[in-house]
């Protein structure tokens, strides 16, 4: 079954065309970072506007790259949720008119479940059930995966997202938008150990958690040297790499010691990982290390499925569709803060 995804839930416009759920055929991303840079951050309006500038050829060139026509399409995948609702009702509108005029099911795809998704398609197989951990910029959500579509939730951030986290603190280092894999490369010259930053909620909190006090002990640990930009931009180089190295470890030291707990009680060997923060080596170094120790494997997506893309997309919908075969539903909606797991 060919499947053609669009993904336009955020600041990247993607589309692809995947095969039976796994085969990648075309998978073309269409970032915006350049439009946002200015800005510091995601604009929503700036980002409608670009997705609605770009997505006819983005569309057309996955089908081109898959070396497929519209015509020989089975089905059209569309992220519904959950995101920036003027940026998810251009990609679902334009998979509606697709799947209208080619006469084809639309299957509605929850981002976050794709995000998981992107691990599992980017492995033979993988054991259930499995601890799933999604790291994203709008998202940290830890649950349990008996199978794909059966979730059960065991905690998620109470505050800001690990990856929202990492721009914040590149920003406060100075460094530009997007922010994550520049602190991550930063903290390679840096000591992980020189400066110890909180670890929140690692006894208490269950599996849920927090990133907005470790931003605030790094701010104020940069205040200390001044407060404008120029009194930052002087701070020693030496100095901002070990802020983020000791940053990202205390970031990720608590996403690995509360996956690897929830795996030992819920009786899983499997970690599954997604999300635009799985892509640092330095998480995934962290997670082989410590889930050797405790019998525990940890999968991760292929370095290009991490961050937004459609192949993940169009990926799930394979699934999605052979468990609940139906028409297009032309009404389908977008929802900003769509959920998929049970609590
Ligand atoms: O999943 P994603 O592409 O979009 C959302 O759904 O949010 O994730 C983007 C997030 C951003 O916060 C970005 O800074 C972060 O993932 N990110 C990273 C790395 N690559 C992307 N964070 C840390 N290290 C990286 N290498
Ligand atoms: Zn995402």
């Amino acid at each position: 079954m060919l499947i053609l995804g669009i993904e336009t839930s955020c600041d990247e416009t993607s589309a692809a065309v995947v095969r039976d759920g796994r085969e990648v055929l075309s998978n073309i991303v269409a970032s915006q970072d350049e439009v946002h840079s200015p800005f510091g951050g995601v604009v929503p309006e700036l980002a409608c506007r670009r997705h609605t500038e770009v997505i006819d050829d983005v569309v057309f060139t996955a089908l081109e790259q898959a070396g497929v026509q519209k015509s020989d399409v089975d089905l059209i995948a569309v992220v519904n949720g959950p995101g920036l609702i003027g940026a998810l009702l251009i990609g679902l509108t334009f998979g509606k008119g697709l799947a209208y005029s080619l006469k084809l099911p639309l299957v509605p795809v929850h981002h976050i479940e794709a995000h998981l998704y992107a691990s599992l398609m980017s492995h033979e197989k993988i054991p259930m059930p499995a601890i799933g951990l999604v790291v994203s910029g709008g998202h940290t959500v830890l649950f349990l995966m008996n199978s794909v579509g059966d979730y059960k939730l065991l905690g998620s951030t109470l505050d800001d997202a690990v990856g929202e986290a990492f721009d914040k603190v590149a920003s406060l280092l100075g460094l530009p938008y997007l922010g994550g894999p520049l602190v991550e490369k930063l903290a390679l010259d840096g000591d992980r150990n020189a400066i110890e930053f909180p670890r929140a909620m690692m006894k208490k909190g269950g599996f849920d958690f927090s990133y907005s006090g470790l931003k605030t002990a790094v701010l104020y640990r940069i205040k200390g040297y001044g407060k404008t930009r120029h009194e930052i931009d002087r701070i020693d180089e030496r100095e901002k790499a070990d802020i983020a190295a000791g940053f990202q470890e205390a970031a990720f030291d608590v996403l690995v010691k509360k996956s690897i707990r929830a795996a030992q009680k819920c009786g899983a060997e499997t970690i599954v990982i997604g999300g635009g923060v799985s892509r640092n080596q330095r998480l995934r170094d962290m997670f082989e290390q410590a889930g050797d120790k405790k019998g525990v494997s940890a999968y991760f997506p292929t370095p290009r499925l991490c961050t937004d893309n459609a192949a993940m997309v169009a990926g799930l919908a394979y699934h999605k569709y052979k468990q609940h075969p139906a028409p297009a539903d032309l009404t389908l909606d977008a929802h900003p803060n769509l959920q998929f797991i049970k609590s």
